[in-house]
């Protein structure tokens, strides 16, 4: 099959969750399995460097109402995929990547430009995959503009990947004089809804978990967009994200102090701890470690984190990393943190890839306590380290983590159920006992963490059913 692979960011070139991450792995993984897969996205400040090393394309009008802008295409080929790159400087040459007064524009240009480089190259995919609002509106604009130029437009299908429902890029009504086309499927609240576009519209739609599916039809992690989502319910599919083991791999991976598998982890993370500790000046290097690495966002359980950490380390009961940045309040709580208990805890802020290899090797237990989670892709690279995590039971969170089961010995980590402060020190302090008073329990879950295998291979299976179920549509 020849997919074109839509997203707002792709690792290795631009990152801010998740999304990035599957949109390079998943496209990799196809096309190991002989489908010719392509990502396209935006060129942004930061990737501007590389453009010495790519092959200029060529160029299209992108008109938006009264507005025309050029794109340009440019194409580079990392590890097996080509990563295709929209440019326009006016709209992406800055710092962040979302979050501008104009992103309706940026996007709504991102959106047609996408469309316009498979008119461009007459390089047509049999599914257009597109992914969270960033790209919402493609089928749309694919219905309303493209579908009549030619019949290999008019085939297209597309499927719709939602990574994180709370982001819908909704913008002011007078958004749809850039469309050209009136049409109610993109208008949710008296807004215009570049997810509930692409929800009304795709063909078929995914979550990155079955959990998630099922939860998203609710209220509570419906935001708002639940009815839309009912409505579509036929068409909705839940796919576990993976990892990608040549990665995440604490056998090869060469930032480790130490490397270790299954048959030597014991040894292989003490080393690992030890040196850390040294190096980020923690004195007491027996304690349990804890790591919280992810997006510093409301969704990360952060509210219920915040009250419970600091008892713990005023009695010295275990060590803290903390990696990530975000929200200004979470980052100043572990700023404040780090300065007032500087022999326990360790912040660093961004994204430090390589010192949270570390930290993952390192460490005991990986926390997140999210408040609601699509899928999570931490706390598997965490199990494969052999640091157990400790979530709630939420979205793909609740798909991936066994509780621990003292009577049994089975599971892989720690849960909770309700998003409570209350159940979460019930959960850690029952983690902290196991850690102090049965390792051997621990170490067989360790053993039992690492052993999971949360295939790119199995994900990519699934993407391709799924896919050519959605060519057999009428
Ligand atoms: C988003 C979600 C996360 C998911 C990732 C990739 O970042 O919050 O749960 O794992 O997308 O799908």
């Amino acid at each position: 099959m020849n997919i074109l692979f839509c997203s707002g960011e792709a690792y290795p070139f631009s990152k801010s969750g998740g999304l990035a991450d599957v949109a390079a792995a998943l496209p990799k993984a196809l096309n190991q399995l002989n489908h010719q897969v392509k990502i396209i996205t935006p060129l942004y400040q930061q990737i501007k460097v590389h453009i010495v090393d790519m092959t200029h394309l060529g160029q299209a009008t992108i008109k938006m109402g009264h507005y025309e802008k050029i794109a340009h295409y440019y194409a580079i080929d990392f590890e097996d995929v080509t990563y295709i790159f929209v440019e326009n400087d006016d709209l992406y040459d800055r710092i962040k990547y979302y979050g501008y007064e104009d992103d309706a524009i940026r996007f709504t240009f991102f959106n047609l430009a996408i469309l316009e480089y498979i008119k461009l190259t007459n390089d047509f995919p049999d599914i257009l995959h597109v992914n969270d609002w960033q790209t919402g509106m493609v089928p749309f604009l694919l219905d309303a503009k493209y579908r009549q130029l030619n019949k290999k437009f008019g085939s297209i299908k597309t499927l719709l990947s939602i990574h994180n429902l709370e982001k819908q890029g909704s913008y002011p009504i007078e958004t749809e004089k850039l469309f050209g086309n009136k049409n109610f499927t993109y208008i949710h609240l008296d807004r215009v809804n570049f997810l509930k576009c692409g929800i009304m519209r795709a063909n078929a739609i995914n979550t990155v978990s079955e959990n998630y599916t099922n939860e998203i039809l609710t209220r509570f992690y419906g935001f708002s967009l639940d009815g839309a989502l009912k409505s579509r319910r036929q068409d909705l599919y839940g796919i576990l994200n993976g990892l990608d083991q040549d990665i995440y791999n604490p056998l090869t991976n060469p930032s480790l102090y130490q490397n270790y598998d299954e048959s030597n982890f014991l040894e292989g993370k003490k080393i690992n701890k030890t040196s850390l500790l040294s190096e980020l000046k923690i004195k007491n290097k027996d304690l349990p470690l804890i790591i919280f690495i992810n997006r510093f966002a409301r969704q990360k359980g952060l509210d219920i984190l915040m009250p419970v950490l600091e008892q713990y380390l005023q009695n010295q009961r275990f060590n803290l990393i903390a990696i990530g940045s975000g929200d200004a309040l979470y980052e100043s709580y572990f700023k404040d943190l780090k300065d007032k208990y500087s022999d326990h805890v360790y912040y660093e802020k961004g994204f430090d890839v390589e010192l949270s290899q570390k930290a993952y090797a390192a460490s005991d237990i990986f926390m997140l306590p999210s408040l609601f989670e699509p899928c999570g892709l931490n706390h598997m690279i965490a199990m494969k380290y052999g640091s157990l995590p400790l979530v709630r039971e939420t979205g793909g969170l609740k798909d991936t983590v066994t509780p621990y089961n003292k009577f049994t010995g089975i599971g892989v980590g720690f849960t909770f159920k309700n998003y409570d402060a209350n159940e979460l020190i019930e959960t850690l302090d029952e983690s902290l006992e196991v850690y102090n008073h049965n390792q051997e329990a621990w170490q067989a879950l360790i053993k039992q963490a690492m052993h999971v295998n949360h295939s790119l291979e199995k994900m990519a299976k699934q993407y391709e059913e799924l896919y050519q179920n959605i060519l057999n549509q009428k």
